[in-house]
């Protein structure tokens, strides 16, 4: 199999106008080299949920800024997520504390979240000391990175005192990971893809809509690490699949599709929506090559165990990202029999835990 032709890749690339480090001094209004700077405070403090997209972002048309191939909606889970403390500190690279263990700076999580932070040193040798802790298992498909960088984000803002406003807080979480721009809000969240080179218009704001009998229900499958990373299996997709041509269109669709069931509260509209929506993004994830495949043998089972819960008249889709685990949608009434299939199963709804 032979990588899709340059003119096909080309359909959906742009050309970044500015650099990453143009970027984000145009946000913060500043260069944080700017000597007469000094950080407001001793430390930093963020803390952001996880979020679940309803309909999905995959595929970048540009990568250094991070810039998605289309739109996508989310909703938050409270009670799940990052909180992230941050600090100055003198040496020769970061100490990035996860989850209370120090991590190796070659370690792929360190050496990422260091490459963002490379955005913000005031000097060369401005180190951070970054503590943070993940109430989610880190990697497995639960959205970590989404949270992580939100509240990252959060805690810069925080640490150097910039007052930014959420959208741009938006714009800079997606510099470090795309579904984190919409960490930055509870409840539902829409990131416009955007249309301009430099990134500017591509940020995520709050779709203000409150859904009390709304419920998502986690089902671990796995929480293992995944062998394909999102940002590498989405640029993968892009590479090799055919059927990946067709993915845009339908992605900004879905999108409408379910703001418009958010705004009526139409609930099958919202599930049925966001059940194909994922089903199509893992179709373009199998066909691409070498074959992504998240799902375990227990994931398959599962999606069974849905359809025939709703041949029963039990009102119940399902969402899944890069991972094999399965997020359920639902409405309240519908909670026991839901339990009852699913014994595991962790339920939050949105809009009435905080
Ligand atoms: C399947 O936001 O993790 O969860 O921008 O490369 O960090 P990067 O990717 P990431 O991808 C998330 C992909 C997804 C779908 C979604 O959350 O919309």
């Amino acid at each position: 199999m032979t990588p899709l032709s340059k003119m096909q890749t080309m359909l959906f690339e742009t050309q970044a106008s500015l650099s990453p480090q143009a970027f984000v001094d145009r946000i913060i209004g500043h260069s944080q080299q700017d000597s007469s700077l000094k950080p407001a405070k001793a430390c930093g403090f963020g803390a952001a949920p996880v979020n679940i997209a309803l309909s999905k972002y995959w595929g970048k048309r540009e990568t250094t800024l991070n810039l998605p191939i289309n739109s996508s909606v989310s909703i938050s889970l409270p009670g799940l997520g990052t909180q992230t403390e941050l600090s100055l500190t003198e040496g020769q690279q970061d100490q990035i504390v996860l989850n209370d263990q120090l991590l190796e700076p070659h370690h792929p999580f360190a050496k990422r979240l260091s490459g963002f932070l490379d955005y913000f040193r005031l000097n060369d040798h401005t180190m951070f000391h970054v503590d943070t802790l993940n109430s989610v298992p880190t990697a497995a498909g639960l959205a970590s990175s989404a949270s992580g960088y939100a509240a990252l984000v959060l805690a810069l803002n925080d640490l150097f005192q910039w007052q930014l406003q959420p959208k741009k807080l938006s714009l800079l979480a997606r510099l470090g990971s795309g579904s984190a721009s919409r960490s930055l809000y509870p409840g539902f969240a829409i990131w416009h893809k955007g249309e301009r080179d430099d990134g500017m218009d591509s940020y995520a704001e709050a779709i203000e809509t409150s859904w009390p009998e709304l419920c998502i229900g986690l089902l671990k499958i796995d929480i293992g690490e995944k062998s394909v990373g999102s940002t590498a299996g989405m640029q993968q997709t892009v590479n090799t699949c055919e059927l990946y041509q067709t993915w845009p269109q339908q992605a900004e669709k879905d999108v409408l599709k379910i703001q418009q069931a958010i705004t009526n509260k139409d609930f099958t509209l919202l599930g049925e929506t966001a059940e194909h929506n994922a089903l199509s993004m893992h179709a373009t994830m199998i066909a691409t090559w070498p074959p992504i495949l998240y799902w375990q043998p227990e994931s398959v089972a599962a999606m069974h165990t849905i359809w025939q819960l709703r041949q029963q008249g039990v009102t119940v889709y399902f969402t899944m990202d890069a991972g094999p685990n399965l997020k359920l949608l639902f409405l309240e009434t519908q909670k026991p029999a839901i339990e009852q299939a699913f014994a595991e199963l962790e339920v939050i709804q949105p809009f009435k835990q905080s």
